[in-house]
């Protein structure tokens, strides 16, 4: 979305939007009940980067081709711009709002002048994107439009990435202290389900699941993967768009990040900490920046395709996966015997990961030794090695991988 005020009618074709119809009824239903009561009303709309926030409210705009929209956006900068999104909208409008003297102005003025502009005309659509990123003055205008709104005939639209706020983030405050009333509402915006995927996958000639659970049905990933020439490859939009998140990040967020990438679907705390201490207490950023998510006691990257970058950018995957599987090791000599043959599965796992095939075949032989009443384990086995990375029998030699099948024929183990 270009960052300036737009009316609705200067939005070229849009593409379509799936899974979206309810979100788009239900501003619709606001947007009628500000018409029909002149009483003006706040949305505010969140939800994970590239999930469909400003398409959704784009595609909105749109449908009301009649009314006048004012649109302002907040920048990724490191020193936001004092009321940003307000000076887009007043550039647009000019009057008191202009006259106000710019980003100089206090938010009670700006508040109070953009709230006249919309009493003095028809009902009106305000749109204040990625407030995530928003100056304080901004959340001000936002917290004194939250309890005025009600004055003037306009629809207030906000969005914001509800992944990157910390618990500290000012907006999450905000968010919070925003009165449960009538005129404001809140949309959660969810990722595509699989088969949306599989729609907009359709004809392109990929494997719509794959796709789905390289993307998580985030639809910044599955467009942009869909687009790319080579379906199998990062797409360079993808990896920029990774790189920016990562890069606004310290040094030590950025090196857990490399560890966390390195494992392949979700790090448990115990492995991140045997790979360095220090970097684990950057935990807390990695997972405010929405890198990360906390996935049933341990920490995995959100989407696949966002992890896949972090190993390609990596100066040192080999050094991170020798790291953990010393600590996988190490883990594995604590654990109790009832549970020995699980986790020695577990680093079996964790090894394969390693590209090192002579770290491997003891392990599974021992492995394999005290499976023989076990088919669940043997289960795990299998599960395990289908989700690391690598090719099929590439780390594990043949007369490994035949240890467990052969003790458990029809099971195709570690192949
Ligand atoms: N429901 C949908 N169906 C199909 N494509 C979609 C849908 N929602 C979004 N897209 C596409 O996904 C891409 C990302 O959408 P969009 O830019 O609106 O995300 P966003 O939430 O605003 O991201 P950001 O947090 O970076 O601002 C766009 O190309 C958009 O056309
Ligand atoms: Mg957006």
């Amino acid at each position: 979305m270009a960052r300036s005020t737009v009316s609705a009618s200067s939005v070229a074709a849009l593409p379509e939007l799936l899974e979206r119809s309810g979100e788009l009824a239900a501003l619709a239903r606001v947007m009628e009940a500000v018409r029909a009561s002149g009483s003006g009303a706040l949305c505010l709309i969140g939800g994970e980067a590239g999930v469909g926030k400003t398409a959704l409210v784009r595609r909105f705009c749109n449908q009301q081709s009649a009314t006048r929209v004012l649109w302002g956006a907040c920048d990724p900068l490191f020193t936001p711009q004092p009321l940003g999104p307000l000076m887009d909208i007043a550039s647009a409008v000019g009057g008191d709002l202009l006259r106000l003297g710019g980003s100089r102005a206090r938010p009670y003025e700006v508040t109070s002048a953009l709230l006249s502009e919309l009493r003095a005309g028809a009902p009106a659509i305000v749109v204040l994107e990625d407030l995530q990123w928003a100056d304080e003055a901004t959340l001000d205008v936002l917290r004194l439009l939250s309890g005025r709104v009600e004055s003037a005939s306009a629809l207030v639209i906000a969005t914001y990435r509800d992944d990157e706020l910390g618990r500290v983030h000012p907006l999450r405050f905000l968010l919070g202290e925003i009165p449960r009333h009538e005129s404001v509402s809140r949309i959660k915006l969810q990722p595509l389900s699989a088969a949306a995927v599989a729609a907009l996958a359709d004809g392109a000639g990929v494997d719509a699941r794959e796709l789905y659970r390289r993307t998580a049905g985030n639809p910044f990933f599955v467009t942009e993967a869909l687009a790319s020439a080579d379906a199998e490859q990062i797409p360079q939009t993808v990896r920029d768009a990774v790189l920016a998140r990562a890069a606004r990040l310290s040094p030590d967020a950025r090196a857990l990040l490399d560890a966390v990438a390195v494992v392949v679907q979700h790090a448990e705390l115990w492995l991140l900490e045997a790979v360095s201490p220090q970097q684990l207490s950057a935990l807390g950023e990695c997972l405010s920046s929405g890198m990360l998510a906390r996935q049933n006691g341990a920490v995995a990257f959100r989407h696949e395709l966002a992890r896949r970058q972090q190993v390609c950018d990596s100066e040192r995957p080999r050094e991170l996966r020798r790291r953990l599987a010393v600590g996988a090791e190490r883990r594995s000599a604590l654990a109790c015997r009832a549970s020995e043959a699980q986790h020695r599965l577990v680093v079996v796992g964790r090894l394969r990961v390693m590209c090192q095939p002579c770290c491997i075949r003891q392990p599974v032989r021992w492995a394999g030794e005290r499976l023989q009443h076990s088919p669940v384990e043997l289960q795990r086995a299998v599960w395990w090695d289908r989700f690391v990375d690598g090719e099929p029998g590439e780390l594990v030699p043949e007369c490994d991988r035949s240890v467990l099948a052969g003790q458990h024929p029809g099971t195709q183990a570690f192949s």
